[in-house]
């Protein structure tokens, strides 16, 4: 199933989509924290920021990729093949994710939420699949105007979120330390949460 037009489908499998990442959203990310042991990226399309993420933090043990997609899965599974074992690519609803509970040290979500209409749902399935003292990490496009007139161009289904909302529900849900900033002058949002221990 593909939740995006084929447009963005195309762009998010493409090699200056690979730039963009490399050049504007590494850099916006504060990643200064621990990665090491197990990572599940929900939404994680064509394995760009994950095959970025495998080669700048060697103490990754194990990164699960899920996405929706098959297209995406397929060419995740290609870009992801050079890092062996430490990858594995699933297809499958965020929702449904393939991990044991309290199992994962981080789960990163990079620009997925706005395609996932019931986004509360799947914050609640991230947060039991850390383990206490895990940690949640992305970022997303905001309520504001250039998601807006992204999504207008490409005619794929989204939903931006408020920050505030955002900070708001991740709260509710039982997350500490909760940081969500805004970036590129309320463009886009960055986030961090951590699973009390
Ligand atoms: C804009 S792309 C971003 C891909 C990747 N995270 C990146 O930064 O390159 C959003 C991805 O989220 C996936 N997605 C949307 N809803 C999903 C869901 N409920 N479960 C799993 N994947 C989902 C889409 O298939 C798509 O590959």
């Amino acid at each position: 199933m593909s939740v995006m037009s084929s447009f963005e489908g195309i762009f998010c499998r493409s090699a200056p989509w690979g730039m963009v990442a490399d050049w504007v959203i590494l850099p916006l990310i504060d990643d200064d924290y621990d990665w090491s042991g197990t990572v599940l990226e929900l939404g994680g399309g064509a394995g760009t920021m994950a095959d970025r993420l495998l080669r700048d933090h060697a103490e990754i043990e194990k990164l699960v990729l899920v996405d929706v997609d098959p297209a995406m899965v397929r060419s995740a599974g290609a870009r992801l093949a050079r890092h062996g074992d430490r990858a594995e690519v699933v297809l499958t609803d965020g929702a449904a994710l393939p991990v044991d509970p309290g199992s994962v040290d981080v789960v990163c979500a990079w620009l997925m939420l706005h395609h996932v209409i019931e986004w509360k749902p799947l914050l609640e399935k991230a947060f039991g699949a850390l383990r206490p003292g895990g940690r949640l990490v992305g970022y997303d496009l905001s309520r504001a105007v250039l998601g807006d007139v992204l999504h207008g161009v490409t005619r794929s289904e989204y939903l931006l979120i408020d920050p505030g909302e955002l900070r708001e529900e991740l709260t509710r849900i039982g997350f500490g330390d909760v940081q969500v900033h805004s970036k590129a002058l309320g463009q886009l949002m960055t986030f961090t949460a951590v699973r009390p221990a």
